[in-house]
């Protein structure tokens, strides 16, 4: 989209996810799965990967691969991109099922 359609918007960018000293446990997924190899569609997959799993905690690989479809990956050819989403969401629910 473009910024101007954006206007009014709250945006959420990559850099609110974690830190290098504590990794959203999205970051650290793709960290142990190697979800990246540049890292040039890393903050894209990020960010679609965190609202796909908002909305959805447990979603199938057929629901990443459809949530992630319209990002582009040049280096990885997706797979560990899908397991590190998958990771993520085993990670984040286990988090979430412990604090209730
Ligand atoms: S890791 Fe290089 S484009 Fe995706």
């Amino acid at each position: 989209m473009f910024a101007v359609q954006a206007d009014g918007c709250e945006v959420t960018t990559v850099e609110s996810l974690g830190s290098i000293n504590k990794l959203h446990p999205l970051q650290q997924a793709f960290w142990e799965e190697h979800g990246l190899q540049c890292g040039f569609c890393t903050p894209g997959m990020l960010m679609v990967a965190i609202e796909l799993l908002s909305k959805n905690p447990n979603p199938t690989e057929d629901e990443i691969r459809e949530a992630i479809s319209g990002n582009l990956c040049r280096c990885t050819g997706y797979q560990n991109i899908v397991k590190s989403i998958a990771s993520a969401a085993k990670k984040m629910r286990a988090v979430t099922e412990a604090a209730a």
